[in-house]
């Protein structure tokens, strides 16, 4: 069969994706001003200027300031509907959502807004977008541990709508072992489990998410290539870990595209999955970043077929389900 061109991409599923990412210039503008919130940016074009970043950290200081503008039902809603659209257009069928709760409640946003609003937009997905959806809670590395239990206990109201936990924010200095017993109360109440780890910190933090948290899936895992063990024994126990291409480049973690391992990674066995981390910041959407990294690393048709293949492996989709979705 033909490669689907740019009007018919490939279908994928979307696995690593935190919708306060996804908040595009346009729409932070108009957020702010539906709220009255003053940006500290003269324009759209001032603030797409300050997309330049050094390391995770330097992102993270304007993800966080950028996402003051949202705060009620209907801003949350608008910000999934606006990503479920553009990623429909490039070719995701299914999208499993982070959303970072402690940033909003530690604004005075409750934790029901924001679950409410994206659960509003997720529940017209299908219809809407022939998108089919997940949502994991994040939970802050660099705030506490009790934060991390109190954050899953005000979520304990919104369950049904919660099919798994993350971990995410500043890596470094921040070790999966610190979150070990609101992973296991989160496993006690049957949520899925995933978790950030080598993104920035070393390959032994994926270590530790597996066997101190047990995650199924690995978010990043770039750095496991440092350590042949435990590319081993991810290939062996086939871990899916979930590659954000652009956003790598753009947080400086490989200097640039045509030096991301991806293809040693493919070459090794392991269950890689292409991803758009947080598009409206990394310069492109989940097709966007299919369409970049066969180009800077000249991926064969079958290598991309086997990508598309590996995001719907390491949903948290039901057999049925997955069979309807490709
Ligand atoms: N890494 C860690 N935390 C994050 C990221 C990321 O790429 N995006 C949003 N929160
Ligand atoms: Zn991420």
């Amino acid at each position: 069969t033909p490669l689907p061109t740019a009007e018919t991409p490939l279908p994928t599923a979307e696995l690593h994706l935190h919708i306060e990412g996804t908040l595009e210039p346009e729409l932070a503008f108009a957020l702010a001003a539906r709220n009255g919130v003053r940006l500290p940016y003269a324009d759209t074009e001032a603030l797409r200027r300050a997309y330049r970043f050094e390391d995770l950290q330097s992102f993270l200081d304007l993800y966080y300031e950028l996402m003051g503008v949202l705060h009620t039902v209907q801003d949350f809603e608008d910000l999934a509907d606006a990503y479920l659209a553009r990623a429909a257009a490039q070719g995701v069928r299914h999208a499993e959502i982070f959303f970072d709760p402690q940033a909003h409640t530690a604004r005075g946003v409750p934790i029901g807004t924001v679950i409410e609003g994206l659960g509003r937009a997720l529940d017209r997905s299908e219809e809407r977008h022939g998108v089919s959806t997940r949502l994991i809670m994040c939970f802050l590395r660099d705030e506490s541990a009790e934060s991390a239990l109190a954050t899953l206990e005000a979520a304990t109201p919104y369950l049904h709508r919660l099919t798994g936990v993350g971990l995410d924010s500043a890596e470094v200095g921040h070790p999966p072992a610190k979150f070990a017993e609101v992973y296991a109360a989160a496993g006690a109440l049957g949520l899925r489990k995933v978790a950030h780890a080598g993104e920035e910190g070393p390959p032994a933090y994926i270590t530790e998410a597996l066997d101190v948290l047990g995650v199924e899936r690995i978010d990043h895992g770039l750095r496991a290539m440092e350590d042949p063990a435990l590319v081993d024994r991810l290939v062996r126990d086939r871990v899916p870990l979930t590659l954000c291409p652009l956003s790598n480049v753009r947080l400086r973690a490989v200097a640039e595209l045509a030096d991301h391992p991806l293809p040693a990674m493919l070459a090794a066995g392991l269950l890689v999955t292409v991803n758009s981390d947080d598009p409206a910041y990394f310069g492109g959407y989940a097709g966007d970043n299919y369409d970049a990294v066969r180009e800077a690393l000249r991926l064969a048709p079958e290598q991309l077929r086997e990508l598309a293949a590996n995001s719907f492996r390491a949903a948290f989709l039901e057999d049925d389900e997955e069979r309807r979705t490709r």
